[in-house]
Protein backbone atom coordinates (compact mmCIF):
# COMPACT_ATOMS: atom_id res chain seq x y z
CA UNK A 1 0.00 0.00 0.00
CA UNK A 2 1.14 3.75 -0.49
CA UNK A 3 1.62 6.14 1.89
CA UNK A 4 -0.56 8.38 3.20
CA UNK A 5 0.13 11.85 4.25
CA UNK A 6 -1.75 14.74 5.66
CA UNK A 7 -1.61 18.79 5.56
CA UNK A 8 -4.28 20.76 7.06
CA UNK A 9 -4.79 24.15 6.27
CA UNK A 10 -5.46 26.66 8.81
CA UNK A 11 -3.76 30.35 8.07
CA UNK A 12 -6.80 31.95 7.03
CA UNK A 13 -7.96 34.81 9.21
CA UNK A 14 -11.00 34.12 10.01
CA UNK A 15 -12.16 37.01 9.35
CA UNK A 16 -16.22 36.44 9.62
CA UNK A 17 -15.89 34.95 13.06
CA UNK A 18 -15.17 38.83 14.32
CA UNK A 19 -12.46 37.67 17.03
CA UNK A 20 -9.40 38.04 18.23
CA UNK A 21 -8.67 34.44 18.50
CA UNK A 22 -7.65 32.83 15.79
CA UNK A 23 -10.66 30.47 14.76
CA UNK A 24 -9.07 26.92 14.50
CA UNK A 25 -9.10 27.22 18.42
CA UNK A 26 -12.48 28.13 18.90
CA UNK A 27 -13.89 25.14 20.89
CA UNK A 28 -17.23 23.06 19.55
CA UNK A 29 -17.98 20.45 22.43
CA UNK A 30 -14.99 21.34 24.54
CA UNK A 31 -12.51 20.84 22.04
CA UNK A 32 -10.45 22.82 19.46
CA UNK A 33 -11.84 22.85 15.95
CA UNK A 34 -8.04 22.06 15.14
CA UNK A 35 -8.26 19.04 17.56
CA UNK A 36 -11.34 17.71 15.70
CA UNK A 37 -9.65 17.52 12.49
CA UNK A 38 -6.06 16.27 13.93
CA UNK A 39 -8.22 13.35 15.10
CA UNK A 40 -10.06 12.82 11.63
CA UNK A 41 -6.64 13.27 10.54
CA UNK A 42 -4.63 10.53 12.59
CA UNK A 43 -7.53 8.44 11.93
CA UNK A 44 -5.74 7.53 8.36
CA UNK A 45 -2.13 6.97 10.23
CA UNK A 46 -0.18 9.06 8.29
CA UNK A 47 3.38 8.88 7.25
CA UNK A 48 3.05 12.62 7.52
CA UNK A 49 0.88 15.62 9.23
CA UNK A 50 1.76 18.70 8.38
CA UNK A 51 -0.66 22.10 9.61
CA UNK A 52 -0.50 25.48 7.54
CA UNK A 53 -0.33 28.72 10.08
CA UNK A 54 -0.20 31.97 9.45
CA UNK A 55 -2.53 34.10 10.91
CA UNK A 56 -1.83 34.06 14.86
CA UNK A 57 0.61 31.30 13.80
CA UNK A 58 2.44 31.49 16.92
CA UNK A 59 -1.10 30.84 19.26
CA UNK A 60 -1.90 27.85 17.07
CA UNK A 61 1.47 26.09 17.24
CA UNK A 62 2.03 26.95 21.26
CA UNK A 63 -1.76 25.21 21.45
CA UNK A 64 -0.58 21.84 19.99
CA UNK A 65 3.56 22.10 20.29
CA UNK A 66 2.84 18.90 22.44
CA UNK A 67 1.16 16.71 19.76
CA UNK A 68 3.50 14.32 18.73
CA UNK A 69 4.12 14.26 15.34
CA UNK A 70 2.70 17.33 14.19
CA UNK A 71 5.24 19.84 11.88
CA UNK A 72 4.06 23.53 11.17
CA UNK A 73 4.39 25.13 7.57
CA UNK A 74 4.43 28.97 8.43
CA UNK A 75 2.26 31.05 5.34
CA UNK A 76 3.07 34.78 5.45
CA UNK A 77 1.22 36.50 3.84
CA UNK A 78 -1.86 34.40 3.25
CA UNK A 79 -2.11 34.21 -0.45
CA UNK A 80 -5.51 31.98 -0.30
CA UNK A 81 -5.77 28.28 -0.02
CA UNK A 82 -3.47 26.98 -3.11
CA UNK A 83 -0.89 29.50 -2.04
CA UNK A 84 -1.14 27.62 1.38
CA UNK A 85 -0.76 24.08 0.54
CA UNK A 86 2.56 25.18 -1.54
CA UNK A 87 4.26 26.28 2.06
CA UNK A 88 3.78 22.84 3.14
CA UNK A 89 6.12 21.31 0.02
CA UNK A 90 9.79 21.52 1.93
CA UNK A 91 8.41 18.95 4.44
CA UNK A 92 6.80 16.83 1.76
CA UNK A 93 10.37 16.55 -0.53
CA UNK A 94 11.14 12.88 -1.49
CA UNK A 95 7.37 11.84 0.12
CA UNK A 96 4.93 9.62 -3.06
CA UNK A 97 1.99 8.43 -2.36
CA UNK A 98 -1.50 9.94 -1.34
CA UNK A 99 -1.51 13.86 -0.46
CA UNK A 100 -5.02 14.13 1.63
CA UNK A 101 -5.49 17.66 2.21
CA UNK A 102 -7.80 19.01 5.42
CA UNK A 103 -9.40 22.31 6.45
CA UNK A 104 -9.00 23.25 9.92
CA UNK A 105 -12.11 24.70 10.27
CA UNK A 106 -14.08 21.43 9.17
CA UNK A 107 -14.45 19.73 12.02
CA UNK A 108 -17.53 17.21 11.74
CA UNK A 109 -15.40 14.89 9.17
CA UNK A 110 -15.43 11.24 9.94
CA UNK A 111 -13.15 8.48 9.79
CA UNK A 112 -14.59 6.30 7.68
CA UNK A 113 -15.26 9.12 4.94
CA UNK A 114 -11.61 9.84 4.70
CA UNK A 115 -11.32 6.03 4.45
CA UNK A 116 -13.53 5.84 1.42
CA UNK A 117 -12.01 8.86 -0.12
CA UNK A 118 -8.67 7.67 -0.34
CA UNK A 119 -9.80 3.93 -1.12
CA UNK A 120 -11.75 5.42 -4.16
CA UNK A 121 -8.93 7.69 -4.82
CA UNK A 122 -6.40 5.38 -5.10
CA UNK A 123 -8.23 2.53 -7.17
CA UNK A 124 -9.16 4.90 -9.27
CA UNK A 125 -5.61 6.45 -9.97
CA UNK A 126 -6.49 9.88 -10.00
CA UNK A 127 -4.34 12.65 -10.02
CA UNK A 128 -6.82 14.32 -7.80
CA UNK A 129 -10.29 13.30 -6.14
CA UNK A 130 -12.70 15.90 -4.42
CA UNK A 131 -14.84 15.27 -1.61
CA UNK A 132 -18.63 16.71 -2.47
CA UNK A 133 -22.23 16.78 -1.45
CA UNK A 134 -25.42 18.56 -2.44
CA UNK A 135 -26.52 21.17 -0.31
CA UNK A 136 -29.86 22.97 -0.07
CA UNK A 137 -28.08 26.34 0.15
CA UNK A 138 -24.67 26.31 -1.72
CA UNK A 139 -24.42 29.80 -0.86
CA UNK A 140 -20.35 30.75 0.36
CA UNK A 141 -19.47 27.10 -1.16
CA UNK A 142 -17.26 26.42 -4.40
CA UNK A 143 -19.78 25.07 -6.86
CA UNK A 144 -18.53 21.63 -9.08
CA UNK A 145 -19.43 22.42 -12.16
CA UNK A 146 -19.71 18.90 -14.39
CA UNK A 147 -19.25 18.33 -17.73
CA UNK A 148 -22.23 18.16 -19.98
CA UNK A 149 -21.43 14.95 -22.21
CA UNK A 150 -19.99 12.71 -19.52
CA UNK A 151 -20.94 14.21 -16.08
CA UNK A 152 -17.15 14.47 -15.49
CA UNK A 153 -15.93 16.80 -12.60
CA UNK A 154 -14.72 20.15 -14.91
CA UNK A 155 -13.31 22.56 -12.75
CA UNK A 156 -14.78 24.22 -9.31
CA UNK A 157 -15.56 28.00 -9.21
CA UNK A 158 -15.99 29.67 -5.82
CA UNK A 159 -19.30 31.58 -4.99
CA UNK A 160 -17.79 35.43 -5.36
CA UNK A 161 -16.75 34.34 -9.04
CA UNK A 162 -19.91 32.62 -10.00
CA UNK A 163 -21.86 33.09 -13.11
CA UNK A 164 -25.93 33.03 -12.78
CA UNK A 165 -25.67 29.25 -13.85
CA UNK A 166 -22.97 28.31 -11.91
CA UNK A 167 -24.43 29.86 -8.68
CA UNK A 168 -27.46 27.76 -9.35
CA UNK A 169 -25.60 24.51 -8.74
CA UNK A 170 -26.10 23.27 -5.58
CA UNK A 171 -23.12 20.52 -5.42
CA UNK A 172 -20.51 21.67 -3.65
CA UNK A 173 -16.69 21.62 -3.28
CA UNK A 174 -15.82 20.68 0.47
CA UNK A 175 -12.59 21.82 0.58
CA UNK A 176 -11.40 18.39 1.09
CA UNK A 177 -9.38 16.27 -1.32
CA UNK A 178 -6.92 13.74 -2.14
CA UNK A 179 -4.11 14.47 -4.50
CA UNK A 180 -1.03 12.17 -5.44
CA UNK A 181 2.02 13.63 -5.05
CA UNK A 182 3.80 13.13 -7.96
CA UNK A 183 1.93 16.42 -10.16
CA UNK A 184 0.79 17.90 -7.28
CA UNK A 185 3.24 20.96 -6.74
CA UNK A 186 4.08 21.42 -9.99
CA UNK A 187 0.80 22.53 -10.73
CA UNK A 188 0.42 24.09 -8.04
CA UNK A 189 3.05 26.69 -8.57
CA UNK A 190 0.74 27.34 -12.40
CA UNK A 191 -2.27 28.55 -10.34
CA UNK A 192 -3.04 32.14 -11.11
CA UNK A 193 -4.70 34.69 -9.00
CA UNK A 194 -6.78 36.54 -11.59
CA UNK A 195 -10.60 36.00 -9.45
CA UNK A 196 -12.70 37.73 -7.26
CA UNK A 197 -10.31 37.43 -4.13
CA UNK A 198 -7.47 37.48 -5.64
CA UNK A 199 -6.34 34.59 -4.05
CA UNK A 200 -4.28 31.19 -5.30
CA UNK A 201 -7.16 28.91 -5.47
CA UNK A 202 -6.60 25.46 -4.69
CA UNK A 203 -9.41 23.99 -6.41
CA UNK A 204 -8.33 25.64 -9.51
CA UNK A 205 -6.05 22.27 -9.71
CA UNK A 206 -9.37 20.54 -11.01
CA UNK A 207 -9.25 22.96 -14.15
CA UNK A 208 -5.13 22.69 -14.67
CA UNK A 209 -5.31 18.69 -14.13
CA UNK A 210 -8.23 17.81 -16.22
CA UNK A 211 -6.46 20.57 -19.21
CA UNK A 212 -2.96 18.20 -18.50
CA UNK A 213 -5.27 15.06 -19.45
CA UNK A 214 -4.83 13.83 -15.86
CA UNK A 215 -7.38 12.08 -13.70
CA UNK A 216 -9.87 13.69 -11.81
CA UNK A 217 -12.64 11.76 -9.64
CA UNK A 218 -15.04 13.36 -6.82
CA UNK A 219 -16.63 11.38 -3.62
CA UNK A 220 -20.03 12.33 -3.01
CA UNK A 221 -21.23 12.24 0.54
CA UNK A 222 -24.88 11.44 1.72
CA UNK A 223 -25.14 13.32 4.54
CA UNK A 224 -23.25 16.95 3.73
CA UNK A 225 -23.12 18.14 7.51
CA UNK A 226 -19.95 16.03 8.08
CA UNK A 227 -18.74 18.57 5.42
CA UNK A 228 -19.66 21.84 7.31
CA UNK A 229 -17.39 24.60 7.50
CA UNK A 230 -16.98 27.20 10.36
CA UNK A 231 -16.68 30.18 9.41
CA UNK A 232 -18.94 32.32 11.78
CA UNK A 233 -19.84 32.31 15.49
CA UNK A 234 -23.51 31.41 13.43
CA UNK A 235 -21.77 28.09 12.03
CA UNK A 236 -19.88 27.13 15.17
CA UNK A 237 -23.08 27.09 16.98
CA UNK A 238 -24.21 25.18 14.60
CA UNK A 239 -21.56 22.09 14.29
CA UNK A 240 -21.40 22.39 18.02
CA UNK A 241 -25.13 21.52 18.45
CA UNK A 242 -24.19 18.85 15.33
CA UNK A 243 -21.56 17.36 18.02
CA UNK A 244 -23.16 17.16 20.97
CA UNK A 245 -26.27 15.99 19.56
CA UNK A 246 -24.25 12.61 17.88
CA UNK A 247 -23.21 11.90 21.48
CA UNK A 248 -25.76 12.04 23.36
CA UNK A 249 -26.87 9.43 20.50
CA UNK A 250 -24.46 7.63 20.90
CA UNK A 251 -24.75 7.02 24.94
CA UNK A 252 -28.18 6.72 24.62
CA UNK A 253 -27.61 3.78 22.27
CA UNK A 254 -25.24 2.43 24.84
CA UNK A 255 -28.15 2.34 27.36
CA UNK A 256 -27.24 5.33 28.65
CA UNK A 257 -30.85 7.50 30.06
CA UNK A 258 -30.60 11.09 28.67
CA UNK A 259 -33.84 12.46 29.91
CA UNK A 260 -33.15 15.57 27.78
CA UNK A 261 -31.02 15.21 24.99
CA UNK A 262 -31.51 18.77 23.57
CA UNK A 263 -30.07 20.10 27.01
CA UNK A 264 -27.64 18.06 27.84
CA UNK A 265 -23.67 18.61 26.74
CA UNK A 266 -21.57 15.58 26.90
CA UNK A 267 -17.75 16.03 25.80
CA UNK A 268 -16.51 13.67 22.84
CA UNK A 269 -13.74 11.88 25.43
CA UNK A 270 -16.34 11.35 27.98
CA UNK A 271 -17.74 8.24 29.10
CA UNK A 272 -20.58 7.10 30.99
CA UNK A 273 -21.59 3.46 32.26
CA UNK A 274 -24.97 1.81 30.91
CA UNK A 275 -27.92 2.50 33.19
CA UNK A 276 -26.54 6.14 34.22
CA UNK A 277 -29.56 8.23 34.67
CA UNK A 278 -28.36 12.20 33.13
CA UNK A 279 -31.03 14.71 34.00
CA UNK A 280 -31.89 18.30 32.41
CA UNK A 281 -28.53 20.61 31.81
CA UNK A 282 -25.93 18.53 33.02
CA UNK A 283 -22.79 19.64 31.72
CA UNK A 284 -19.83 16.35 31.13
CA UNK A 285 -16.44 17.79 29.94
CA UNK A 286 -13.10 16.57 29.45
CA UNK A 287 -12.18 13.21 30.31
CA UNK A 288 -14.67 12.60 32.86
CA UNK A 289 -16.01 8.77 33.19
CA UNK A 290 -19.01 8.36 35.08
CA UNK A 291 -20.01 4.65 36.07
CA UNK A 292 -23.31 2.66 35.64
CA UNK A 293 -26.24 3.05 37.61
CA UNK A 294 -25.29 6.78 38.68
CA UNK A 295 -27.98 9.81 39.03
CA UNK A 296 -26.84 12.91 37.84
CA UNK A 297 -29.42 15.29 38.26
CA UNK A 298 -30.59 18.58 36.72
CA UNK A 299 -27.52 21.50 36.79
CA UNK A 300 -24.75 19.36 37.59
CA UNK A 301 -21.34 20.28 35.77
CA UNK A 302 -18.53 17.71 35.93
CA UNK A 303 -15.17 18.39 34.56
CA UNK A 304 -12.30 15.34 34.56
CA UNK A 305 -13.44 13.69 37.13
CA UNK A 306 -14.25 9.92 37.66
CA UNK A 307 -18.04 9.33 39.48
CA UNK A 308 -17.70 5.19 40.21
CA UNK A 309 -20.78 3.23 39.80
CA UNK A 310 -23.92 3.75 41.96
CA UNK A 311 -22.97 7.46 43.10
CA UNK A 312 -26.07 9.92 43.10
CA UNK A 313 -25.23 13.58 42.88
CA UNK A 314 -28.03 15.99 43.13
CA UNK A 315 -28.53 19.12 41.67
CA UNK A 316 -26.64 21.80 40.87
CA UNK A 317 -23.26 20.85 41.56
CA UNK A 318 -19.86 21.41 39.94
CA UNK A 319 -17.19 18.63 40.41
CA UNK A 320 -13.64 18.85 39.38
CA UNK A 321 -10.79 16.76 38.88
CA UNK A 322 -11.76 14.55 41.77
CA UNK A 323 -13.29 10.95 42.66
CA UNK A 324 -16.27 9.90 43.60
CA UNK A 325 -16.37 6.59 44.86
CA UNK A 326 -19.33 4.22 44.80
CA UNK A 327 -22.28 5.12 46.13
CA UNK A 328 -21.74 8.56 47.55
CA UNK A 329 -23.84 11.16 47.86
CA UNK A 330 -23.20 14.60 46.41
CA UNK A 331 -25.02 18.01 46.80
CA UNK A 332 -27.31 19.49 45.91
CA UNK A 333 -25.12 22.90 45.67
CA UNK A 334 -22.28 21.10 46.51
CA UNK A 335 -18.44 22.72 45.06
CA UNK A 336 -15.76 19.59 44.96
CA UNK A 337 -12.74 20.72 43.55
CA UNK A 338 -9.60 20.01 42.46
CA UNK A 339 -7.48 16.53 44.02
CA UNK A 340 -10.39 15.65 46.05
CA UNK A 341 -11.87 12.21 46.72
CA UNK A 342 -15.13 11.41 48.25
CA UNK A 343 -14.74 7.30 49.54
CA UNK A 344 -17.40 4.67 49.21
CA UNK A 345 -21.00 5.65 50.97
CA UNK A 346 -19.44 9.31 52.00
CA UNK A 347 -21.95 11.72 51.62
CA UNK A 348 -21.20 16.11 51.24
CA UNK A 349 -24.24 17.97 51.49
CA UNK A 350 -25.40 21.68 50.53
CA UNK A 351 -22.98 24.31 50.28
CA UNK A 352 -20.23 22.30 51.50
CA UNK A 353 -16.79 22.86 49.77
CA UNK A 354 -13.82 19.96 49.49
CA UNK A 355 -10.30 21.46 48.07
CA UNK A 356 -7.40 18.86 47.91
CA UNK A 357 -9.58 16.67 50.42
CA UNK A 358 -10.23 13.25 51.20
CA UNK A 359 -13.21 12.28 52.46
CA UNK A 360 -13.40 8.20 53.83
CA UNK A 361 -15.74 5.82 53.35
CA UNK A 362 -19.46 6.42 55.45
CA UNK A 363 -18.16 9.89 56.40
CA UNK A 364 -20.63 13.00 56.07
CA UNK A 365 -19.93 16.44 55.66
CA UNK A 366 -23.62 17.18 55.09
CA UNK A 367 -24.10 21.28 55.55
CA UNK A 368 -22.44 24.18 54.90
CA UNK A 369 -18.75 23.06 55.42
CA UNK A 370 -15.34 24.05 53.69
CA UNK A 371 -12.82 21.38 53.74
CA UNK A 372 -9.49 22.04 51.41
CA UNK A 373 -6.59 20.34 52.83
CA UNK A 374 -7.78 17.96 54.97
CA UNK A 375 -7.01 14.22 55.23
CA UNK A 376 -10.65 12.66 56.19
CA UNK A 377 -10.84 9.09 58.20
CA UNK A 378 -13.80 6.72 58.01
CA UNK A 379 -16.96 7.34 59.35
CA UNK A 380 -16.23 10.72 60.78
CA UNK A 381 -19.03 12.84 60.87
CA UNK A 382 -18.29 16.93 59.93
CA UNK A 383 -20.93 18.92 62.02
CA UNK A 384 -22.89 22.10 60.07
CA UNK A 385 -20.41 25.00 59.67
CA UNK A 386 -17.53 23.35 60.00
CA UNK A 387 -14.49 25.21 58.48
CA UNK A 388 -10.99 24.26 57.63
CA UNK A 389 -8.60 27.64 58.43
CA UNK A 390 -5.97 26.08 56.10
CA UNK A 391 -4.77 29.56 54.41
CA UNK A 392 -2.42 31.43 57.07
CA UNK A 393 -2.14 34.45 54.41
CA UNK A 394 1.40 33.21 52.91
CA UNK A 395 1.02 29.06 53.09
CA UNK A 396 -1.85 26.11 52.80
CA UNK A 397 -1.79 23.83 55.78
CA UNK A 398 -3.13 20.27 56.14
CA UNK A 399 -5.83 18.96 58.65
CA UNK A 400 -5.71 16.04 59.43
CA UNK A 401 -9.09 14.04 61.00
CA UNK A 402 -8.83 10.53 62.03
CA UNK A 403 -11.63 7.49 61.48
CA UNK A 404 -14.61 7.44 63.81
CA UNK A 405 -14.07 11.64 65.00
CA UNK A 406 -16.88 12.99 65.69
CA UNK A 407 -16.56 17.11 64.41
CA UNK A 408 -19.47 19.31 66.29
CA UNK A 409 -21.24 21.91 64.10
CA UNK A 410 -19.81 25.61 63.60
CA UNK A 411 -15.87 24.68 64.59
CA UNK A 412 -12.96 26.28 63.20
CA UNK A 413 -9.86 23.82 62.90
CA UNK A 414 -7.09 25.76 62.22
CA UNK A 415 -4.70 23.99 60.59
CA UNK A 416 -1.90 22.37 60.87
CA UNK A 417 -3.72 20.51 63.11
CA UNK A 418 -4.67 16.78 64.08
CA UNK A 419 -7.65 15.24 65.72
CA UNK A 420 -7.42 11.70 66.60
CA UNK A 421 -9.34 8.59 66.47
CA UNK A 422 -12.74 8.63 67.68
CA UNK A 423 -12.14 12.20 69.11
CA UNK A 424 -15.15 14.44 69.35
CA UNK A 425 -14.46 18.29 68.73
CA UNK A 426 -17.47 20.31 70.74
CA UNK A 427 -19.84 22.61 68.52
CA UNK A 428 -18.42 25.95 68.14
CA UNK A 429 -14.78 25.09 69.13
CA UNK A 430 -12.05 27.01 67.25
CA UNK A 431 -9.62 24.18 67.41
CA UNK A 432 -5.51 25.40 67.18
CA UNK A 433 -4.06 22.49 68.93
CA UNK A 434 -4.33 18.78 68.18
CA UNK A 435 -7.10 16.78 69.36
CA UNK A 436 -5.52 13.63 71.47
CA UNK A 437 -7.64 10.56 70.35
CA UNK A 438 -10.46 9.30 72.14
CA UNK A 439 -10.24 13.43 73.76
CA UNK A 440 -12.87 16.24 74.00
CA UNK A 441 -11.49 19.10 72.62
CA UNK A 442 -13.91 21.82 73.62
CA UNK A 443 -12.30 25.33 72.73
CA UNK A 444 -14.95 27.70 73.50
CA UNK A 445 -15.47 31.22 75.98
CA UNK A 446 -17.39 29.75 78.51
CA UNK A 447 -21.56 30.66 78.79
CA UNK A 448 -22.38 33.15 81.52
CA UNK A 449 -26.06 33.42 81.83
CA UNK A 450 -27.10 36.16 84.31
CA UNK A 451 -30.66 35.63 85.73
CA UNK A 452 -33.06 38.64 85.72
CA UNK A 453 -30.51 40.71 83.46
CA UNK A 454 -33.56 41.77 81.12
CA UNK A 455 -36.17 42.96 83.97
CA UNK A 456 -32.88 45.36 85.29
CA UNK A 457 -32.17 46.84 82.22
CA UNK A 458 -35.86 47.59 81.83
CA UNK A 459 -35.86 49.30 85.00
CA UNK A 460 -32.59 51.07 84.68
CA UNK A 461 -34.11 52.89 80.98
C1 LIG B 1 -12.94 26.97 0.58
C2 LIG B 1 -12.90 26.58 -0.90
C3 LIG B 1 -14.32 26.32 -1.38
C4 LIG B 1 -14.98 25.30 -0.55
C5 LIG B 1 -14.91 25.66 0.94
C6 LIG B 1 -15.38 24.50 1.79
C7 LIG B 1 -10.98 27.75 -1.84
C8 LIG B 1 -10.52 28.89 -2.66
N1 LIG B 1 -12.30 27.65 -1.65
O1 LIG B 1 -13.66 28.21 0.65
O2 LIG B 1 -14.29 25.91 -2.75
O3 LIG B 1 -16.34 25.14 -0.93
O4 LIG B 1 -13.56 25.94 1.34
O5 LIG B 1 -15.39 24.82 3.16
O6 LIG B 1 -10.18 26.95 -1.43
N2 LIG B 1 -6.50 29.10 4.41
C9 LIG B 1 -5.13 29.19 4.52
N3 LIG B 1 -4.46 30.17 3.86
C10 LIG B 1 -5.10 31.07 3.06
C11 LIG B 1 -6.50 30.98 2.93
C12 LIG B 1 -7.17 29.98 3.62
O7 LIG B 1 -4.51 28.40 5.23
O8 LIG B 1 -4.41 31.92 2.48
C13 LIG B 1 -7.19 28.05 5.15
C14 LIG B 1 -8.21 28.59 6.11
O9 LIG B 1 -7.62 28.82 7.38
C15 LIG B 1 -9.23 27.47 6.16
C16 LIG B 1 -9.15 26.86 4.78
O10 LIG B 1 -7.91 27.25 4.25
O11 LIG B 1 -8.90 26.48 7.11
C17 LIG B 1 -10.29 27.32 3.86
O12 LIG B 1 -10.21 28.73 3.75
P1 LIG B 1 -11.50 29.64 3.74
O13 LIG B 1 -11.09 31.05 3.58
O14 LIG B 1 -12.37 29.30 4.89
O15 LIG B 1 -12.16 29.16 2.37
P2 LIG B 1 -13.68 29.15 1.98
O16 LIG B 1 -14.07 30.50 1.53
O17 LIG B 1 -14.48 28.53 3.04
CA1 LIG C 1 -14.07 27.86 5.16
Amino acid sequence: MSETHVVVLAAGKGTRMMSAEPKVLHHALGLPLIEHVLRAADSLRPSSLVLVVGHLAERVEASLRKRPGLRFALQDPQLGTGHALLQAEPHLRGASGTLVLLSGDVPLLRAATLRALVAAHQSRQAAATVLTARVERPQGYGRVVRDAQDGRISYIVEDKDAAPHERAIDEINSGIYAFALEPLFPALRSIGAANAQGEYYLPDLVRIFRERGLVVETVSLDDAREILGVNSRRELADVTAILRNARVEALMADGVSIVDPASTWIGPDVLVGADTIVHPNVHLEGRTRIGSNCVINAGVRIVDSTIDDGAIVHNFCVITESHIASGARIGPFAHIRPLSDVGENAHVGNFTELKKTTLGKRSKANHLSYLGDATIGEDVNVGAGTITCNYDGTAKHPTVIEDGVFVGSDTQLVAPVRIGKGAYVAAGSSIVEDVPAGALGIARGKQVNKPGWVEKRKKKR
